[in-house]
């Protein structure tokens, strides 16, 4: 329990740790360009795919010839390779998209015998792509008999949506790091692989390079977990951290991210925690085999924090992060995302940058944390080219086989910070302490009725900040 909780003494809550926590970081957590993932991974097993050379016709069974080569194209042994010569199958991919992503799958795959990019369909015309390769009208990879996985890296709903729906209906198998897709559609699209027979894995969705989804799928084989959240979008963490780390505003730090490639032209999605409410929505489904709605998680985002906040929170020994959190409750999943006070000294506190760091905790493992690059080109890419090799493995359906319709329920109550220039009754009659500008903490308040009573409380006053205290 946080010293606040202990200091106001006011309601149960249920916070992060656990006293025999189990936190897998093996890296430390300073910034950089390269993906550096805390955990030591530990994918499903499965028959690992040869790269060697596959005897045989295209799509069917066919014996390795022994040898591999690696990325750079250098031949390889088996033993080098770290392989066994096993008997294998090519797989045959249309990529959709051939964006940061898409590129990336192009040339991960690119010097591989096991994966062939048959077809990649473009919007516009792009380099780098030989002419055979490339489609512009999607039924050239939909109606391919040869190609059995599609690997749709274009983003957005539309068309992805038909496309996805229509591959799998045509008993392909899907890759995607389309996490508004799998969010918006995830009883249908989940259900429809199940029938199908296909496979349906979205790893990079949810994490970018970080293998979370693997690994959540993999600890509820022999355990249950309780809850699943953390840092999970890059573009707020970048600009929380920066915040703290230099006196500087939110708009100042937001165009720098921007100037850096780290926001969108449009960071809506990103700073008002829609992109971080999918990718909880994603992994609570997953954890607690629910189907929640995305759009009913309660989510109050980080637009409206200041330089001054900031400065508050520092003098007391917090730091401030967008973090998303799910529980499985007795009746339903208590899901939601807020800006949040973690003490200075916590994990959270020291992830930099635009890295993530993401949590489950479960009923015998305890917690257990993954650090890594929650986007960019080859993070990305790497595990949307796992999930194929997962794919390849013989692996079918998705995650988890069950997706029951589930209640958002509240069932979680913490002091918060609340700024606003419009104080009413609800917040006079549950502040516990005024700060010296002029924020109140409050006593224990129910989660999902402070996140209501702060988007009402937008009308009368359009900067109004609140963060919840850990
Ligand atoms: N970038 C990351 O670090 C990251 C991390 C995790 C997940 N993701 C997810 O990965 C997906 C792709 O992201 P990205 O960053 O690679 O996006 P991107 O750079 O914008 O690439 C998307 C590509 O898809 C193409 N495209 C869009 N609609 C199309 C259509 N109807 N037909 C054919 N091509 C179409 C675009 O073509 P044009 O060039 O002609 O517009 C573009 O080249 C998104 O769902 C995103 O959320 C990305």
């Amino acid at each position: 329990m946080s010293r606040w909780r202990n200091k106001l003494g006011e309601g149960e809550t249920r916070g992060w740790a656990l006293p025999s926590a189990a936190l897998c970081a093996a890296t430390s957590l300073n910034g950089g360009g390269e993906a550096r993932c805390a955990h030591i991974s530990s994918a499903p097993s499965g028959h690992l795919p040869l790269k060697g050379k596959v005897l045989g016709v295209r799509g069917g069974i066919g014996l390795d010839s022994g040898g591999g080569r690696g990325y750079n194209g250098a031949k390889m042994t088996p033993a080098q390779a770290g392989r066994p010569k096993e008997v294998t199958t090519m797989m045959h991919i249309g990529l959709l998209g051939f964006g940061v992503v898409g590129g990336g799958v192009w040339a991960l795959c690119a010097p591989r015998d096991d994966l062939n990019v048959k077809r990649v369909l473009l919007r516009s015309p792009k380099e780098g792509l030989p002419e055979e390769v490339v489609t512009f009208n999607a039924d050239d990879i939909l109606n391919d008999p040869e190609i059995d996985t599609v690997v749709e890296v274009m983003g957005g709903l539309h068309p992805a949506y038909e496309y996805v729906s229509a591959a799998l209906a045509r008993g392909k198998n899907v890759v995607t790091a389309n996490k508004a897709l799998i969010a918006a559609y995830y009883t249908e699209l989940t259900a429809l692989a199940r029938e199908k027979g296909a496979a349906l894995r979205c790893t990079a969705a949810v994490g970018g390079g970080i293998p979370w989804l693997t690994n959540l799928e993999r600890v509820k084989r022999l355990d249950t977990v309780c809850t699943v959240g953390g840092i999970m979008n890059g573009t707020t963490n970048f600009i929380m951290d920066a915040m703290h780390k230099a006196p500087v505003d939110f708009p100042a730090i937001l165009k720098e991210a921007q100037d850096l490639g780290y926001a969108e032209a449009d960071p809506s999605a990103d700073i008002d925690g829609d992109d971080i409410r999918r990718k909880l929505c994603i992994s609570a489904n997953i954890a607690f085999d629910a189907a929640l709605e995305e759009t009913a998680i309660p989510t109050f985002g980080i637009r409206t924090v200041t330089a001054a906040d900031i400065a508050a929170f520092q003098s007391h020994g917090f730091a401030c992060k967008l973090l998303a959190r799910a529980e499985s409750t007795e009746n339903g999943v208590c899901a939601y995302v807020e800006p949040t006070l973690v003490d200075a000294g916590d994990l959270e506190a020291a992830v930099p940058a635009n890295f993530n760091l993401i949590t489950y905790e479960a009923e015998q493992l305890g917690r257990q944390s993954f650090y890594g690059q929650g986007a960019g080109r080859f993070p990305t890419a790497e595990n949307v080219v796992q999930d194929c090799l997962t794919v390849l493995s013989g692996k079918r359906g998705f995650y988890t086989d069950r997706a029951v319709p589930m209640f958002l329920t509240s069932g979680e109550a913490h002091p918060y910070y609340v700024r606003t220039s419009a104080p009413d009754a609800f917040l006079r009659g549950r502040t516990a302490e005024t700060w010296d500008n002029g924020a109140v903490i409050t006593g224990a308040v129910d989660v999902y009725e402070m996140l209501a009573w702060a988007k009402a409380q937008r009308e009368k006053d359009p900067g109004v900040f609140i963060a919840g205290i850990r």
